[in-house]
């Protein structure tokens, strides 16, 4: 609460904003593009095929206005949440994203760091340029998730899941939706792969059973180990269930769009749930995020979390999400264009900048609390909802 009005007294003062680092996400984008190699930054922006998928997001997000009810006094702002037993003063958290050299020096250092200075949780990519260890050491206390891509060789997977724990990350989130990965036109165009460039080696050659098959010549070498693990076509929902047995860690599924889907996942008994589109990077031809969450919302109904991923682009944004039933919102693309225009600070200063809109919408459309925002009136195009 103290936390929400002391960022919004910050925000109206207009002197403490770095202008170097905009608002607004296109001009965030449109500068970010300026401060790294052209394929780096198309590695970020891009999507998969045509891009529709990357469209449906925004047009999702665009879809849905939201009717305000005025006149409640909004002087004390309670945005807490708590996830897997632990409270959080801001409903966000990092997305995992992967190679984050890409950006910065200090890649997921960086981020880890300012995530740590705002309290929000933080998840690290399986291809991450730092290896799991290095992240832990640069914010130890702090709530840290670990994003696992199934590794063809399981018992790398089992490893990696072994060494999130020894390294007190908190939560394992399996992503499903990139058993190989999407059709990336962008980066075909120019004909990059940051994996081919070594930017995902951090916690593959760090592994003990990845650097086994290294040093046993299984391998040409890391990059060859990488390549020969990163494709799993075989991962199915009998996979969820080694990984429950394997681990006393929260598990979520993140790539979750069908009701169906959500609903095997409670089956399985996983703790937790993302619904996200990739950001629109595997699968093109897929509906929005946004227009996915609320009937899988009406099935987990309260049992599990739904976090929110793909499209959040704004504190407008976070506040529709979490209106239409999500408990946590995913902030992707943001962060990381913050990243490459000024490493830790920017990451900084993004996300405080969606927290700070994220407070000013629910002051201005009259809630006060995370609870009171679930129950605002959406309207989507013509019908209300
Ligand atoms: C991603 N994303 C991702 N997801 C994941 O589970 N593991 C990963 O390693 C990565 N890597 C990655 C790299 C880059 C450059 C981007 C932009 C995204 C997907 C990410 O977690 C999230 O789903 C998307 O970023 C959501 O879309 P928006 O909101 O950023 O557009």
């Amino acid at each position: 609460m103290v936390q929400a009005m002391n960022s919004l007294s910050k925000v109206k003062d207009h002197t403490e904003i770095d202008k170097d680092i905009p608002v607004n996400f296109n001009d965030l984008q449109a500068v970010a593009k300026e401060k790294i190699p052209h394929e780096n930054f198309e590695y970020i922006r891009g999507g998969a095929s045509q891009e529709q998928t990357m469209r449906n997001n925004r047009i999702a997000f665009e879809n849905y206005s939201f009717i305000p009810q005025l006149l409640n006094d909004t002087t004390a702002i309670d945005t807490n949440i708590t996830l897997f037993d632990k409270t959080y003063t801001k409903p966000f958290i990092f997305s995992p994203v992967g190679m984050n050299k890409l950006e910065h020096p200090d890649g997921e250092l960086a981020v880890v760091r300012a995530a740590s200075k705002l309290g929000i949780p933080y998840s690290l990519s399986t291809v991450s340029s730092y290896s799991l260890e290095e992240v832990a050491d640069a914010a130890p206390l702090h709530t840290k998730f670990f994003q696992l891509y199934w590794s063809a060789d399981e018992e790398i997977s089992f490893s990696m899941i072994s060494r999130a724990e020894a390294a007190g990350y908190r939560a394992i989130i399996l992503t499903i939706d990139t058993t190989i990965s999407g059709w990336r036109t962008g980066d075909k165009k120019i004909n990059f792969s940051p994996i081919s460039n070594g930017y995902a080696k951090g916690n593959y050659v760090n592994d003990p059973i990845f650097q086994m098959h290294l040093s046993s010549g299984r391998y040409e070498n890391y990059i060859d180990g990488i390549f020969k693990n990163i494709n799993t076509p075989h991962l199915t929902w009998l996979h969820i269930e080694k990984i429950k047995n394997h681990t006393k860690l929260p598990v979520l599924l993140k790539g979750i769009l069908h009701p169906k889907d959500a609903f095997k996942a409670l089956e399985c008994g996983v703790d937790g749930i993302i619904v996200s589109n990739h950001g629109g990077r595997q699968l093109d031809g897929v509906i929005g995020s946004l227009d996915a969450l609320p009937e899988i919302v009406k099935v987990i109904n309260g049992k599990i979390p739904v976090l929110f991923d793909s499209g959040v682009y704004s504190g407008v944004d976070a506040f529709k999400a979490l209106a239409l039933g999500a408990d946590l919102v995913c902030i992707g693309r943001p962060y990381v264009y913050g990243l490459a225009i000024a490493g830790e600070h920017g990451v900084e200063q993004v996300m405080t900048n969606l927290y700070d809109e994220f407070v000013t919408t629910m002051m201005l459309a009259g809630v006060s609390s995370l609870d009171e925002l679930k129950k605002v009136e959406l309207v989507k195009r013509n019908s209300h909802v």
